[in-house]
């Protein structure tokens, strides 16, 4: 079955996630002081903590952000007040909606650079990856320790001039699926072993980054929405 593939828009109105369908929201971790003041009066007290303890200002940043996107775009979904959604997290740290009937809701969130991706789906595991491609990241080490021996063939097969991209095409499918598995990541699986049920997709997310989707069951569509830099997101 093919999959249909949007290209990125900014909605009319909040989408209605239907079954089959996995929705990817593209959003900037950069934002002003008082858009950031706002999301930052989302986050739960463990979040704030959790956000107070990172020593390295950008991180705080961009962790705030991301949390205050990720329950501002929930929330629509959900029907509820963003500071309403309560999160739980398995024993690898996977977030999950822990809300009283969050309707199979599910989401995985990965940030890289200044950028930020959620991908959210329903009754399904979800996981996500974007990489801001490093061009001067040794990628044939990495690629040694954790390709498989066909996934490192298949990168050797692509020009010299393609392979740093190819390389991140592989990486960030891996970690997709390492995310939706949301079990640890000290043994990478090839992507090869996933199960044939799994949807393991590439995407384009913006010049100069890279990035996956991988979801454990068919689908039928994959919509890509921006995030509209400003706070005017909340449509419904
Ligand atoms: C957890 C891990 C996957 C995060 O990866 P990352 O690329 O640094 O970060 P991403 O931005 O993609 O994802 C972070 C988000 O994923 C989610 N997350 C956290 N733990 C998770 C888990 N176990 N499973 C799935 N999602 C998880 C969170 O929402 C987190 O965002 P937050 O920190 O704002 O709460 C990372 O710690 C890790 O172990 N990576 C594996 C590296 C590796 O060995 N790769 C081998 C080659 S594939």
């Amino acid at each position: 079955m093919t999959i249909k593939m949007s290209s990125w828009q900014y909605p009319t109105d909040f989408p209605q996630l239907l079954s089959g369908q996995v929705h990817l929201w593209r959003f900037s971790l950069d934002a002003l002081p008082v858009t950031y003041e706002n999301l930052r009066a989302l986050l739960s007290a463990d979040e704030l903590a959790r956000a107070d303890r990172l020593l390295d200002p950008l991180k705080c940043h961009n962790f705030t952000i991301a949390r205050g996107h990720l329950r501002r775009l929930l929330a629509n979904y959900l029907d509820l007040a963003p500071e309403e959604i309560d999160f739980s997290y398995n024993v690898s740290g996977k977030p999950f909606v822990a809300t009283k009937n969050s309707s199979g809701l599910t989401f995985n969130l990965s940030h890289s650079g200044s950028r930020a991706i959620l991908a959210v789906a329903m009754n399904a595991e979800v996981g996500v990856d974007i990489e801001k491609v490093d061009f001067d990241l040794n990628f044939h080490l990495l690629a040694a320790r954790y390709f498989s021996p066909m996934e490192f063939v298949a990168l050797k097969g692509f020009s010299t001039i393609r392979q740093r991209r190819q390389f991140y095409r592989i990486w960030t499918c891996k970690e997709a699926v390492l995310k939706m598995i949301g079990s640890g990541f000290s043994s990478p699986e090839p992507v090869g072993t996933v199960s044939q049920n799994c949807c393991v997709i590439n995407t384009f997310f913006a010049v100069n980054y890279v990035s996956a989707v991988v979801i454990d069951r068919k689908i039928t569509a994959i919509l890509k929405f921006n995030l509209s830099p400003d706070e005017g997101i909340s449509p419904r």
